[in-house]
C-alpha cells in the first residue's frame, strides 16, 4: 500500500477552479499537494518541492506543458507525470506519451475517482520499478563483492603455489648445490623464448613454474653423484637420467593437479626432436612446445655455467651447440628465438 501522507503531488494547472478542486480532493485523500499556476512556476516548484508525482496541464501561458514535461522526464525520468488536458488534443496526447508521460486524462474530470485511480495506478507502478531497481542494485553489489572475494582467494592461491614451488626448487638445490640458481636462470630464459614465440600468458606461466622445478627428480639421486668432480661412469649417468621420470612420478603420485601441464613439461624436458632423448624417446610434436623450449633453455644455461666436473663452457659454445643440433635435438623455431635473444636482444643470465 502507498503511504499517501508521504506522497507529494505537484499540480501544474492554469485554470484556478480546476487547480483548486483537484487540490481539495487530493488533500482530502491524504496527499500533500503543491500548486503551480503555469509552466514556469511548475518547473520552479518541481525543483524546490521534489514531488513524487506531477499532474500537468498542457495548454498554459508562459512555458507550455509539453516543454515542462520534456524538462521533467529528461532530468528525472523516475518521477511520474500524468497529463490532465482539455478535449480535442489527441495530437498533444500522443506527443506527451512519446515524451514520457505515464498517463493521460481528459478535462474536465467529472468523476474524481478516475483521477484517484490513475494516481494510485501510477504510484503502484513506480513502487514496483523502484523495488526492482533496488533489487538489481543489491544483486550487482553482491556480484561485485563475490568477484572481489574470488579474486582475492585466487591471488592467495597463486602466492601459496609460488611458495610451494620455491620450496621444491630450494630442496633440489640443497641436494645439488652446483645447480643453485640453475632452475631460476632456465626459467628466465624459457620465459624470454616463450615471449619471442608469442606464447599466451597462461602458457608462459605454466612454463615458468615447470622450469623452476624441472630438476625436481634429482632429489632421488645420491648427492655424491650429483656433486662428483670427475667423469661420471655409465651407471652414474644412467642414474642421473632417471630424474625426468622421477620428477614426473613425484608429481603424479601425489596427484598434484596444476592448471598447467607442469608434470608433462618436466617429464619431457630431455626429449629430442628426432626421438633420441629420454625417458620416453618421443619425437616432434609429441613433445609439448613448452618442453621443447625448456630443453633449449636448459642446455644453454647448463653449458654456460660451471659444473663439478668442468669449468663453464660459456654462452658462445652453448649457442653453437644448439645450432649444431637445430632440427635434430632441438626445435628450430625455439633455437632461432634463443639465438635472436642473445645476438640481437643482448639477453644475459641474471
Ligand atoms: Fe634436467
Amino acid at each position: 500500500m502507498i503511504d499517501k501522507t508521504k506522497t507529494t503531488i505537484l499540480i501544474v494547472e492554469d485554470d484556478p477552479i480546476i487547480r483548486k478542486s483537484e487540490a481539495v480532493f487530493l488533500e482530502g485523500k491524504g496527499y500533500t499537494v503543491i500548486l503551480a499556476k503555469n509552466g514556469r512556476e511548475g518547473l520552479e516548484k518541481f525543483k524546490q518541492g521534489q514531488p513524487d508525482l506531477v499532474l500537468l496541464d498542457l495548454r498554459m501561458p508562459e512555458v507550455d506543458g509539453l516543454k515542462v514535461l520534456d524538462t521533467i522526464t529528461s532530468g528525472s525520468p523516475d518521477i511520474p507525470v500524468i497529463i490532465v488536458s482539455g478535449v480535442g488534443t489527441m495530437d498533444d496526447a500522443i506527443k506527451a506519451l512519446k515524451l514520457g508521460a505515464w498517463d493521460f486524462l481528459t478535462k474536465p474530470i467529472s468523476n474524481m475517482a478516475v483521477l484517484e485511480h490513475a494516481i494510485e495506478n501510477v504510484l503502484e507502478r513506480l513502487k514496483l520499478i523502484r523495488e526492482n531497481k533496488s533489487y538489481q542494485q543489491h544483486l550487482e553489489k553482491e556480484v561485485e563483492k563475490r568477484t572481489i572475494k574470488l579474486q582475492l582467494s585466487e591471488q592467495q592461491l597463486r602466492i601459496a603455489l609460488q611458495g610451494i614451488i620455491d620450496v621444491v626448487a630450494t630442496t633440489v638445490e640443497v641436494r645439488d648445490p652446483y645447480t643453485a640458481g640453475h632452475q631460476q636462470r632456465v626459467a628466465d630464459l624459457s620465459i624470454a623464448i616463450a615471449r619471442q614465440l608469442n606464447l599466451s600468458e597462461e602458457q608462459t606461466e605454466g612454463l615458468r613454474l615447470a622450469a623452476l622445478i624441472h630438476d625436481l627428480g634429482k632429489v632421488a639421486i645420491p648427492s655424491e653423484i650429483l656433486t662428483k668432480p670427475g667423469q661420471l661412469t655409465d651407471i652414474e649417468y644412467q642414474l642421473i637420467k632417471t630424474h625426468a621420470q622421477v620428477g614426473y612420478n613425484i608429481l603424479n603420485k601425489n596427484k598434484v593437479d596444476f592448471p598447467w601441464p607442469i608434470k608433462t613439461i618436466i617429464y619431457q624436458h630431455h626429449e629430442h626432436l628426432d626421438g633420441s632423448g629420454y625417458p620416453q624417446g618421443i619425437a616432434g610434436d609429441d613433445i609439448l612446445l613448452e618442453a621443447r623450449i625448456l630443453a633449449v633453455a636448459d642446455v644453454v644455461e647448463a653449458m654456460a655455467s660451471p659444473r663439478p666436473y668442468r669449468r663453464a663452457l660459456g654462452v658462445e659454445r652453448a649457442l653453437k651447440e644448439i645450432q649444431k643440433y637445430r632440427s635434430i635435438h632441438y626445435d628450430p623455431a625455439v633455437v632461432d628465438a634463443c639465438l635472436r635473444l642473445f645476438k640481437e636482444n643482448r639477453f644475459t643470465f641474471a
